[in-house]
Protein backbone atom coordinates (compact mmCIF):
# COMPACT_ATOMS: atom_id res chain seq x y z
CA UNK A 1 0.00 0.00 0.00
CA UNK A 2 1.31 3.27 -1.21
CA UNK A 3 1.70 6.73 1.18
CA UNK A 4 -0.97 8.59 2.22
CA UNK A 5 -0.44 12.15 -0.27
CA UNK A 6 -3.76 13.94 1.48
CA UNK A 7 -5.25 13.13 5.01
CA UNK A 8 -7.90 15.00 6.89
CA UNK A 9 -8.76 14.54 10.27
CA UNK A 10 -11.73 15.54 12.27
CA UNK A 11 -12.93 17.99 9.74
CA UNK A 12 -16.19 19.77 10.59
CA UNK A 13 -18.32 21.60 8.56
CA UNK A 14 -21.67 23.49 8.99
CA UNK A 15 -23.11 26.13 7.17
CA UNK A 16 -25.25 28.36 9.22
CA UNK A 17 -27.20 25.78 11.78
CA UNK A 18 -26.85 22.86 9.57
CA UNK A 19 -23.50 20.84 10.28
CA UNK A 20 -22.64 18.92 7.26
CA UNK A 21 -19.45 17.42 7.99
CA UNK A 22 -18.80 15.42 11.31
CA UNK A 23 -15.10 14.53 12.68
CA UNK A 24 -14.63 13.25 8.80
CA UNK A 25 -11.03 11.29 8.64
CA UNK A 26 -10.30 10.97 4.82
CA UNK A 27 -7.09 9.47 3.45
CA UNK A 28 -5.40 9.82 -0.37
CA UNK A 29 -2.79 7.70 -1.42
CA UNK A 30 -0.10 8.46 -4.14
CA UNK A 31 -1.16 6.19 -7.22
CA UNK A 32 -4.56 5.23 -6.21
CA UNK A 33 -8.05 5.44 -6.94
CA UNK A 34 -10.18 6.06 -3.88
CA UNK A 35 -13.50 6.25 -4.54
CA UNK A 36 -15.90 8.59 -2.13
CA UNK A 37 -19.38 7.57 -2.82
CA UNK A 38 -22.86 8.19 -0.23
CA UNK A 39 -26.33 9.31 -1.04
CA UNK A 40 -27.30 12.63 -2.32
CA UNK A 41 -26.47 15.24 0.25
CA UNK A 42 -24.14 12.72 2.50
CA UNK A 43 -21.03 15.69 2.15
CA UNK A 44 -19.06 14.44 -0.42
CA UNK A 45 -18.82 17.80 -2.65
CA UNK A 46 -18.38 19.40 0.34
CA UNK A 47 -15.71 18.49 1.29
CA UNK A 48 -13.99 18.28 -1.68
CA UNK A 49 -14.65 21.86 -1.75
CA UNK A 50 -12.95 22.44 2.06
CA UNK A 51 -10.45 20.42 0.41
CA UNK A 52 -10.05 22.84 -2.54
CA UNK A 53 -9.86 25.61 -0.08
CA UNK A 54 -13.18 27.11 -1.22
CA UNK A 55 -15.17 26.39 2.27
CA UNK A 56 -13.18 27.14 4.90
CA UNK A 57 -13.23 24.41 7.50
CA UNK A 58 -14.41 24.86 10.83
CA UNK A 59 -11.84 22.55 12.64
CA UNK A 60 -9.56 19.64 11.68
CA UNK A 61 -6.48 19.29 9.94
CA UNK A 62 -4.90 18.92 6.41
CA UNK A 63 -1.75 16.98 6.14
CA UNK A 64 -0.09 16.61 2.69
CA UNK A 65 2.68 14.27 2.22
CA UNK A 66 2.91 13.79 6.27
CA UNK A 67 3.58 17.18 6.68
CA UNK A 68 1.08 19.69 8.63
CA UNK A 69 -0.31 21.92 5.71
CA UNK A 70 -2.94 24.52 5.90
CA UNK A 71 -5.71 25.12 3.11
CA UNK A 72 -7.28 28.72 3.82
CA UNK A 73 -8.33 29.57 -0.24
CA UNK A 74 -8.05 28.15 -3.61
CA UNK A 75 -4.05 29.16 -4.03
CA UNK A 76 -3.32 27.10 -0.98
CA UNK A 77 -4.37 24.33 -2.44
CA UNK A 78 -3.64 25.02 -6.17
CA UNK A 79 0.02 25.67 -4.50
CA UNK A 80 0.33 21.84 -3.30
CA UNK A 81 -0.63 20.49 -6.25
CA UNK A 82 -4.44 19.91 -5.52
CA UNK A 83 -6.68 20.17 -7.77
CA UNK A 84 -10.45 19.52 -8.45
CA UNK A 85 -12.54 18.83 -11.23
CA UNK A 86 -15.87 20.35 -10.14
CA UNK A 87 -19.40 18.78 -10.39
CA UNK A 88 -20.54 21.88 -12.33
CA UNK A 89 -18.17 21.83 -14.38
CA UNK A 90 -16.01 25.16 -14.77
CA UNK A 91 -15.36 25.67 -18.58
CA UNK A 92 -15.91 28.59 -20.22
CA UNK A 93 -18.05 27.72 -23.35
CA UNK A 94 -17.01 31.07 -25.32
CA UNK A 95 -13.04 29.80 -25.27
CA UNK A 96 -11.41 27.33 -27.07
CA UNK A 97 -10.02 24.31 -25.49
CA UNK A 98 -6.33 25.96 -25.06
CA UNK A 99 -7.92 29.15 -23.66
CA UNK A 100 -9.72 26.76 -20.77
CA UNK A 101 -6.90 24.47 -19.98
CA UNK A 102 -4.88 28.10 -19.71
CA UNK A 103 -7.76 30.50 -18.18
CA UNK A 104 -6.28 32.80 -14.84
CA UNK A 105 -2.91 31.09 -15.60
CA UNK A 106 -1.68 32.46 -19.33
CA UNK A 107 1.86 32.16 -19.79
CA UNK A 108 3.68 34.79 -21.45
CA UNK A 109 4.01 38.33 -20.26
CA UNK A 110 1.88 41.17 -19.81
CA UNK A 111 0.05 41.76 -23.39
CA UNK A 112 2.26 38.99 -25.09
CA UNK A 113 1.02 35.73 -24.62
CA UNK A 114 2.46 32.67 -25.82
CA UNK A 115 0.07 31.15 -27.45
CA UNK A 116 2.47 28.98 -29.31
CA UNK A 117 3.62 27.11 -25.93
CA UNK A 118 0.65 27.07 -24.44
CA UNK A 119 -1.32 25.09 -27.56
CA UNK A 120 1.91 22.86 -27.78
CA UNK A 121 1.38 22.14 -23.69
CA UNK A 122 -2.52 21.66 -24.00
CA UNK A 123 -1.56 19.23 -26.85
CA UNK A 124 1.09 17.33 -25.18
CA UNK A 125 -1.16 17.23 -21.83
CA UNK A 126 -4.07 15.69 -23.73
CA UNK A 127 -1.58 13.74 -25.71
CA UNK A 128 -0.07 12.37 -22.64
CA UNK A 129 -3.54 11.34 -21.48
CA UNK A 130 -4.07 9.26 -24.68
CA UNK A 131 -6.86 11.75 -25.70
CA UNK A 132 -7.76 11.14 -29.20
CA UNK A 133 -11.42 12.12 -29.57
CA UNK A 134 -10.30 16.03 -29.46
CA UNK A 135 -9.73 17.21 -33.36
CA UNK A 136 -8.15 20.48 -32.46
CA UNK A 137 -7.27 22.37 -29.46
CA UNK A 138 -8.63 24.98 -31.06
CA UNK A 139 -11.81 24.10 -30.68
CA UNK A 140 -14.59 26.08 -28.50
CA UNK A 141 -15.71 24.21 -25.44
CA UNK A 142 -19.44 25.11 -26.64
CA UNK A 143 -18.73 22.67 -29.47
CA UNK A 144 -17.50 19.67 -27.80
CA UNK A 145 -20.07 16.73 -26.18
CA UNK A 146 -19.92 16.38 -22.55
CA UNK A 147 -17.19 13.71 -22.53
CA UNK A 148 -14.92 15.94 -24.29
CA UNK A 149 -15.75 18.76 -21.73
CA UNK A 150 -15.08 16.68 -18.92
CA UNK A 151 -11.58 15.41 -20.71
CA UNK A 152 -10.58 19.01 -21.15
CA UNK A 153 -11.43 20.03 -17.61
CA UNK A 154 -9.40 17.09 -16.34
CA UNK A 155 -6.50 17.39 -18.40
CA UNK A 156 -6.94 21.04 -17.46
CA UNK A 157 -6.39 19.54 -13.94
CA UNK A 158 -3.14 17.82 -14.75
CA UNK A 159 -1.65 20.44 -16.74
CA UNK A 160 -0.41 22.34 -13.30
CA UNK A 161 2.11 19.05 -11.92
CA UNK A 162 -0.74 18.62 -9.65
CA UNK A 163 -0.69 15.56 -7.16
CA UNK A 164 -4.12 14.65 -6.41
CA UNK A 165 -6.93 15.31 -8.72
CA UNK A 166 -10.69 15.25 -7.38
CA UNK A 167 -13.48 14.67 -9.58
CA UNK A 168 -16.75 15.52 -8.23
CA UNK A 169 -19.22 12.75 -10.45
CA UNK A 170 -16.70 13.29 -13.96
CA UNK A 171 -19.02 10.56 -15.46
CA UNK A 172 -22.67 11.22 -13.98
CA UNK A 173 -23.87 12.96 -17.44
CA UNK A 174 -21.56 10.67 -19.79
CA UNK A 175 -23.27 8.08 -22.28
CA UNK A 176 -21.31 4.86 -22.43
CA UNK A 177 -18.55 5.49 -24.39
CA UNK A 178 -17.86 8.53 -22.76
CA UNK A 179 -17.66 7.38 -19.56
CA UNK A 180 -15.62 4.73 -20.74
CA UNK A 181 -13.10 7.37 -21.84
CA UNK A 182 -12.99 9.07 -18.52
CA UNK A 183 -12.46 6.50 -16.30
CA UNK A 184 -9.57 5.09 -18.68
CA UNK A 185 -8.22 8.54 -17.99
CA UNK A 186 -8.91 8.28 -14.46
CA UNK A 187 -7.00 5.02 -13.73
CA UNK A 188 -4.13 6.70 -15.81
CA UNK A 189 -4.10 9.61 -13.59
CA UNK A 190 -3.16 6.64 -10.48
CA UNK A 191 -0.57 5.11 -12.70
CA UNK A 192 1.05 8.51 -13.58
CA UNK A 193 1.15 8.52 -9.74
CA UNK A 194 -1.07 10.80 -8.76
CA UNK A 195 -3.60 10.22 -5.76
CA UNK A 196 -7.01 10.74 -7.75
CA UNK A 197 -10.03 10.76 -5.62
CA UNK A 198 -13.36 9.82 -7.71
CA UNK A 199 -17.05 10.99 -6.41
CA UNK A 200 -19.25 8.58 -7.97
CA UNK A 201 -22.99 7.27 -8.04
CA UNK A 202 -22.14 4.18 -10.17
CA UNK A 203 -20.99 1.24 -8.43
CA UNK A 204 -20.42 -0.61 -11.17
CA UNK A 205 -17.70 2.34 -12.15
CA UNK A 206 -16.52 2.86 -8.28
CA UNK A 207 -15.51 -1.00 -8.37
CA UNK A 208 -14.11 -1.09 -11.94
CA UNK A 209 -11.28 2.08 -10.98
CA UNK A 210 -11.13 1.99 -7.26
CA UNK A 211 -8.43 0.81 -5.12
CA UNK A 212 -10.29 2.00 -2.05
CA UNK A 213 -13.91 3.12 -1.19
CA UNK A 214 -14.72 6.05 1.41
CA UNK A 215 -18.25 6.37 1.95
CA UNK A 216 -20.41 8.99 3.77
CA UNK A 217 -23.57 8.96 5.86
CA UNK A 218 -25.16 11.86 6.78
CA UNK A 219 -21.88 14.09 6.98
CA UNK A 220 -19.77 10.78 8.94
CA UNK A 221 -17.56 9.18 7.12
CA UNK A 222 -18.36 5.31 8.36
CA UNK A 223 -15.73 3.29 6.71
CA UNK A 224 -12.63 3.63 4.22
CA UNK A 225 -11.81 0.01 2.67
CA UNK A 226 -10.58 -1.74 -0.23
CA UNK A 227 -12.03 -2.49 -2.50
CA UNK A 228 -11.68 -6.13 -2.91
CA UNK A 229 -12.27 -6.84 0.80
CA UNK A 230 -16.16 -5.73 0.05
CA UNK A 231 -19.05 -6.69 -2.21
CA UNK A 232 -21.32 -4.42 -4.34
CA UNK A 233 -24.02 -5.17 -1.87
CA UNK A 234 -22.29 -4.16 1.56
CA UNK A 235 -20.94 -0.99 -0.04
CA UNK A 236 -25.14 0.04 -1.00
CA UNK A 237 -25.62 -0.38 2.48
CA UNK A 238 -23.14 1.41 3.98
CA UNK A 239 -24.45 4.54 1.49
CA UNK A 240 -27.92 3.44 2.78
CA UNK A 241 -27.96 2.73 5.84
CA UNK A 242 -24.37 3.31 7.47
CA UNK A 243 -23.54 0.32 8.23
CA UNK A 244 -22.59 -3.66 7.43
CA UNK A 245 -22.19 -6.39 9.36
CA UNK A 246 -18.93 -5.39 11.20
CA UNK A 247 -18.04 -1.89 8.79
CA UNK A 248 -19.96 1.21 9.12
CA UNK A 249 -21.64 2.90 12.21
CA UNK A 250 -21.92 0.75 15.28
CA UNK A 251 -25.43 2.41 15.97
CA UNK A 252 -26.27 4.30 12.92
CA UNK A 253 -29.02 5.60 15.22
CA UNK A 254 -27.13 7.89 16.81
CA UNK A 255 -26.35 9.80 13.34
CA UNK A 256 -27.83 12.61 13.88
CA UNK A 257 -27.80 15.40 10.80
N1 LIG B 1 -23.20 26.46 0.13
C1 LIG B 1 -24.06 25.80 0.91
N2 LIG B 1 -24.86 26.43 1.79
C2 LIG B 1 -25.70 25.77 2.58
N3 LIG B 1 -25.83 24.42 2.59
C3 LIG B 1 -25.08 23.73 1.74
C4 LIG B 1 -24.15 24.37 0.84
N4 LIG B 1 -23.52 23.42 0.12
C5 LIG B 1 -24.04 22.24 0.53
N5 LIG B 1 -24.96 22.42 1.49
C6 LIG B 1 -25.72 21.35 2.18
O1 LIG B 1 -24.76 20.41 2.62
C7 LIG B 1 -25.28 19.09 2.48
C8 LIG B 1 -24.28 18.27 1.67
O2 LIG B 1 -24.27 18.75 0.35
P1 LIG B 1 -23.22 18.19 -0.73
O3 LIG B 1 -23.41 19.00 -1.96
O4 LIG B 1 -21.88 18.18 -0.12
O5 LIG B 1 -23.75 16.71 -0.93
P2 LIG B 1 -23.23 15.59 -1.95
O6 LIG B 1 -22.84 14.40 -1.14
O7 LIG B 1 -22.23 16.15 -2.87
O8 LIG B 1 -24.59 15.23 -2.74
P3 LIG B 1 -24.82 14.85 -4.29
O9 LIG B 1 -24.54 13.37 -4.40
O10 LIG B 1 -26.28 15.13 -4.48
O11 LIG B 1 -23.95 15.71 -5.14
C9 LIG B 1 -26.65 19.23 1.84
O12 LIG B 1 -27.59 19.13 2.88
C10 LIG B 1 -26.63 20.60 1.24
O13 LIG B 1 -27.91 21.17 1.23
MG1 LIG C 1 -22.19 16.53 -4.87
Amino acid sequence: MSEPILELTGLNKSFGPVHVLHDVDFTVRAGEVTALVGDNGAGKSTLVKCVAGIHPMDSGQVFFNGERVSVTGPRDAADLGIEVVYQDLALADNLDIVQNMFLGRERGSGWLLDEAAMEKAARDTLASLSVRTVKSVRTPVSSLSGGQRQTVAIAKSVLWESKVVLLDEPTAALGVAQTRQVLDLVRRLAEQGLGVVLISHNMADVFEVADRISTLYLGRMVAEVATRDVTHSQVVELITAGRSGDLGLARPETATV
